[in-house]
């Protein structure tokens, strides 16, 4: 079968079958839970795909009419731009490739625990991975022209997300991530990216392994350990956008609906989030759009908790924060006491959470500018 043809695809988790997908060709997709996922199996997407016994149609025209749950697994622009230059090259219109196709060339380093077949992108290698300055100028050269020139780029990177460009490196059957600077940035945006989340770790926020790699053209380039992937075991994970089938670039939710969301699905973790909150606003951190948080399923305790925090980095050319507190673009303490009052904290804590990231921002920034 080609690419090209396909309307369905069925859906895995680690080898086991969760479900069939279908595009019904009308802008809308439905999906229903296979009856040993029903059995055995956990909801997927809770608030939109509960574990039920019936087809679940999307017509959100904001996802194009993809349940988010699927939509957060195709790649952003970086993603999409290798896989289009890539299909292209082959001749084929990119234009008629529909996102459950895109599903279908999904590589098995994609983000999440879900796979998708039948799957046209299986003889995926990164293994010769070494030199991260000579990935760069690869790099480089495609933005520049737009076409993929080997293939290399094309099994690094094209299913990761986001818009800035990256790779998936994989060390002793552990995956990591490689990010580099896009044609915007500036060359420091890796030694940056690494910085911000030093000081996340030292204001105790769960943070994942990360190193600043070597480069002789660069400031360095960031690396952060995958947590939807350990020891080889992949993870269900879903984001933010994804639990309620948001578009993940408009601001449709704010940081009370992420607090009340953590609250139903985690309530330990409550406490993380409120501080991620107001580090993001200290750090100014604006590009807090609801994929750059996200829920991974716990098999051991069947249930959602929140991810490490990823993607901190601060974005003074951004005018405004994607998601407001307690309706403002410009919060002061008092703001986030009463978005999180509304979750149950209490104004003491939230104002010591306040005080002590203010600190730690104040402390690293005269550091840093030293
Ligand atoms: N450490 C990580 N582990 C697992 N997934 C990650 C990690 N860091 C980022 N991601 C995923 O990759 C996507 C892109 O990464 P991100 O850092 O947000 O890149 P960008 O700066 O391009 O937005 C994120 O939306 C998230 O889904
Ligand atoms: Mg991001």
């Amino acid at each position: 079968m080609k690419l090209i043809d396909i309307n369905k695809v069925d859906v895995y988790f680690k080898d086991k079958l969760v479900g069939h997908l279908f595009d019904n060709g009308d802008s809308t997709h439905s999906f229903s839970y296979s009856d040993n996922w029903l059995r055995n199996g956990f909801s997927i997407s809770p608030f939109k795909l509960p574990l039920e016994k019936k087809i679940f149609t999307c017509s959100d025209y904001l996802v194009n009419g993809m349940f988010g749950v699927f939509y957060d697994c195709i790649p952003d622009s970086w993603g999409n731009k290798l896989i289009d230059s890539f299909l292209s090259k082959q001749g084929i219109d990119i234009r008629k490739v529909t996102l459950l196709q895109r599903l279908s060339l999904l590589d098995k380093y994609s983000l999440g625990g879900l796979s998708f077949k039948p799957s046209f992108n299986e003889k995926i290698d990164i293994s010769s991975i070494n030199e991260f300055d000579k990935v760069y100028k690869k790099i480089k050269l495609f933005l520049n022209e737009d076409i993929v020139n080997d293939l290399d780029l094309y099994h690094y990177g094209s299913s990761t997300g986001g818009s800035r460009p990256k790779i998936n490196y994989l060390i002793d059957n552990n995956l990591y991530i490689v990010k580099f600077p896009s044609s915007l940035d500036p060359l420091s945006i890796g030694e940056d990216e690494y910085k911000m989340n030093l000081l996340a770790k030292e204001c105790g926020l769960d943070v994942p392994d990360c190193k600043l790699l070597n480069s002789k053209i660069t400031n360095g380039y960031f690396l952060t350990k995958r947590f939807d992937y350990d020891n080889g075991e992949k993870k269900h994970v879903i984001s933010l956008a994804g639990l309620f089938d948001l578009n993940p670039s408009l601001s449709q939710i704010h940081y009370l609906g992420f607090l009340q969301t953590v609250k139903t699905l985690c309530p330990e973790d409550l406490k993380e989030a409120v501080k991620r909150m107001i580090f993001n606003y200290l750090i100014d951190n604006k590009d807090d759009h609801p994929r750059n948080f996200s829920f991974i399923y716990d098999e051991t305790n069947k249930k959602y908790r929140l991810s490490p925090f990823y993607d901190i980095t601060s974005t003074p050319k951004i005018n405004i924060h994607m998601m407001q507190v307690n309706g403002k673009d410009n919060p002061k303490l008092n703001d986030f006491i009463v978005d999180a009052k509304k979750v149950g904290l209490t104004e003491k804590e939230v104002t010591e959470f306040y005080k002590k990231l203010k600190s730690k921002v104040k402390q690293f920034s005269k550091i840093i500018t030293k």
